[in-house]
């Protein structure tokens, strides 16, 4: 595998680099207080070609790849975390309309998301089943030319801004993971609502909200591929989307590194400066190891998935790491600045609540064991 990236993987990785010190990176502490991104930023995303990034340009999509994706996405986590899930879902939800969509609902849906004109969700997790989607109880039931969906959902990232919503929920009389199907769900449609915003510990400026559906008619065109595989779906979206998370959690490490490190020049304790300290020294060594570790992770996950290759065991891999490594880090990065570390006005306190969920969304770090465990065995 090279690890020499092309001009054009350069080139976007500069684009995001410098839209994300520019535009985000001085806003990122007031959004979080805001709870909110305005949507002329997350327009502009659109614009430079953000949200579509592995589609391909006859999709609108930006034809980018998986690498440049991973790269562009650590240099939105450096500045924003909350951005980077905002862009990394919506990418996530323009993957099953590429891969299961016909070319009515490319035309209609996959266009305009991967040219960032609409702004995607993906909707799988319910109150009662997290890690284990099969667990789910919403249901759609055939009427007409309509599936008619009850139920609910919860945790959705983008859910009160997407325009258009990938949702995963049970159809038949299966009752395993054979049982679930996937629909486009628009945003408006009758009988879909938005219940509860989630208060979070982290990520505040992203929205995170729970979706009512009471005898929601989805039209039966928005069905994507057929009945029965919804769990298959959801399990090739999260694929990528794990790619995603784990170049978010070294975005973020990255942040937290180069705070330490600008802080522990800085403090003065017994006569010098703290980095001039074996102690903290190590610990700066430590965290920039594995910051490389996972970088090295997440492209080779989105190396092979460029090359067409499977990626399932390897994007697990980049996600384990990369998320378990990001809260090591910000650890380490708190612990350096002491208890000034501990208050609201150092940008290490929110890095360090932002970076938690890392190991939680998109499959735990347990989950993720169970895949790499299986793919291995
Ligand atoms: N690609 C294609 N197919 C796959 C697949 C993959 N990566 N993984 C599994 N499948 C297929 C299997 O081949 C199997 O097919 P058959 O029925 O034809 O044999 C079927 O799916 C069932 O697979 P498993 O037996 O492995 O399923 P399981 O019930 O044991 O679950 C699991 C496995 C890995 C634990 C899975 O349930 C899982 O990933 N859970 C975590 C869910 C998750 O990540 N949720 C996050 C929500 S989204 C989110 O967080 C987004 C956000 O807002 C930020």
């Amino acid at each position: 595998m090279s690890f020499e990236l092309s001009s054009e993987q350069e080139m976007i990785r500069l684009m995001a680099h410098d839209f994300a010190r520019n535009e985000l990176e001085t806003y990122a502490h007031k959004w979080e207080q805001d709870e909110n991104i305005p949507r002329e930023v997350i327009k502009k995303m659109g614009e430079l070609g953000l949200f579509g990034m592995m589609i391909p340009p006859e999709y609108d999509g930006a034809g980018a790849g998986a690498v440049s994706y991973s790269l562009a996405l650590q240099e939105i986590a450096y500045s924003c975390a909350s951005t980077a899930v905002t862009m990394s879902v919506t990418n996530l939800s323009c993957e099953p309309v590429l891969k299961f969509g016909d070319d009515e609902q490319k035309e209609k849906y996959l266009r305009p998301l991967a040219g960032g004109g609409l702004l995607g969700a993906f909707a799988i997790t319910e109150a009662d089943a997290g890690s284990d989607p099969g667990g789910m109880t919403s249901r759609a039931e055939e009427a007409g030319d309509c599936y008619v969906v009850n139920g609910s959902k919860s945790f959705i990232t983008n859910g009160d801004w997407a325009d258009v919503i990938i949702l995963i929920v049970r159809t038949g009389q299966d009752k395993t993971n054979r049982g679930l199907s996937g629909f486009i769900l628009e945003k408006g449609t009758p009988g879909f609502t938005i219940g509860r915003k989630e208060d979070k510990m982290g990520l505040r400026a992203s929205n995170t909200v729970e979706l009512l559906f009471e005898d929601c008619r989805i039209p039966k065109k928005n069905l994507l591929g057929k009945e029965g595989i919804g769990f298959k779906i959801a399990m090739v979206a999260l694929d990528s989307g794990r790619i995603g998370i784990a170049s978010q959690s070294v975005g973020i490490a990255r942040a937290c590194l180069d705070e330490a490190i600008q802080y522990a020049k800085n403090r003065r304790q017994f006569g010098r400066s703290i980095d001039s300290f074996q102690a903290i020294q190590w610990m700066i060594a430590d965290s920039a190891t594995e910051i490389e570790a996972a970088h090295g992770l997440a492209i080779k996950a989105a190396s092979l998935k460029d090359k067409g290759l499977p990626f399932t065991k390897e994007a697990s891999m980049a996600k384990l790491f990369a998320s378990e490594m990001a809260n090591r880090v910000a650890y380490r990065a708190l612990q350096i600045h002491g208890g000034y570390g501990y208050m609201k006005e150092y940008k290490i306190e929110r890095l360090y609540r932002d970076v938690r969920v890392t190991a939680i969304y998109e499959g735990t770090s347990e989950v993720q064991r169970i895949v790499i465990a299986r793919q291995t065995m």
